[in-house]
């Protein structure tokens, strides 16, 4: 335990560091029946590149088992990873010295003692990050981007989404119901659903962000509190710090609620993943998604 590190940051350095070998395997897909997550946010990333003209160095935060920067590696692209889960990096660096990526790196350390070279990166991407992370360290991570980016660089981010518990109708919709934010939730659930244009989300006004927490619902991961936002919420936030949202996209799309994927996994699993290949260009599914990419630029 590192007394520097709140409680929320401590547990989740614990988690990691204890479940390093079995996140490997997640991030390879253990099956091929199954939802792999992990992969279809790196798919996201390594499209961001496609669609860009150059990307000449790439930065992961919070980069877990190191698949994300050797596939970008492996492209020809310079990847720094950094984590703070020491055996997630072991494992990151085996793979990468395995498969003689030189062009992949990576450090173990906090991204809040990261030195982060000015203006150095095209990308920085964190998949599956920010719900680790306190609102106001989330603040300071989209401020230490945007130092870190060039001008036109790409931030791509993967969150938890909170649009979903409207949907999940289990403990996290009571919750919303409680808290009195499921109308808001709603609003913007509709809002997407039936916007053209990205730059329509700019005049809706989104549900407050989360305030701090000390517990939550479990989902399987043994860290009290992982913070989900809707992707209204990180639009107006990254509006406020100078970004541009560029583009959104579901990730992890339910047909049926959580409760019937526990007794059908393989149902869940077909249905997610074939409507997975509409995910890029179809909005009106986000609100059925567990997940979500942005792409900002910073402009
Ligand atoms: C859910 S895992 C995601 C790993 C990887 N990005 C992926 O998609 O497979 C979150 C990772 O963030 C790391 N992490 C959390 N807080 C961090 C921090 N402050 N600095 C660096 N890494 C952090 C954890 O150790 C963990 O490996």
């Amino acid at each position: 335990m590192n007394a520097q590190y709140s409680k929320q940051q401590t547990e989740t350095l614990d988690y990691f560091r204890k479940h390093a070998r079995g996140w490997a395997t997640a991030a390879k897909g253990s099956s091929r029946e199954e939802v792999n997550v992990i992969q279809q946010r790196n798919d996201y990333v390594l499209n961001v590149i496609r669609q860009r003209k150059e990307t000449r160095l790439l930065l992961d935060v919070g980069c877990g088992t190191g698949d994300l920067v050797c596939a970008v590696a492996r492209q020809g692209i310079s990847a720094i990873g950094v984590d703070f889960a020491q055996e997630m990096v072991q494992i990151a660096q085996d793979n990468a010295s395995n498969n003689r990526l030189e062009l992949a790196q990576f450090v173990c350390g906090s991204i809040f003692d990261y030195d982060i070279q000015s203006a150095g990166y095209d990308i920085i991407s964190a998949n599956g990050f920010m719900e680790y992370i306190s609102l106001e360290q989330l603040r300071e991570f989209l401020d230490l981007a945007l130092r870190g980016l060039k001008q036109g660089g790409s931030l791509v981010l993967g969150s938890r989404n909170k649009l979903f518990n409207l949907f999940s109708l289990n403990d996290f919709t009571s919750t919303e119901i409680a808290a009195g934010t499921a109308q808001d939730l709603l609003r913007e659930a509709i809002a997407i659903v039936n916007c053209r244009d990205l730059a329509e989300l700019d005049f809706l006004e989104p549900a407050a962000l989360p305030g701090h927490m000390d517990s939550q619902t479990q989902t399987g991961i043994d860290v009290s509190v992982r913070y989900q936002y809707t992707p209204g919420q990180l639009i107006h936030l990254l509006r406020e710090k100078g970004w541009r949202t560029v583009h959104l996209a579901p990730i992890h799309i339910h047909v049926v609620v959580p409760k019937l994927k526990k007794k059908y996994p393989s149902l869940h699993y077909d249905l997610s993943n074939l409507l997975q290949s509409f995910a890029m260009e179809n909005m009106e599914l986000m609100p059925f998604s567990s997940s979500f990419m942005l792409h900002a630029v910073k402009v």
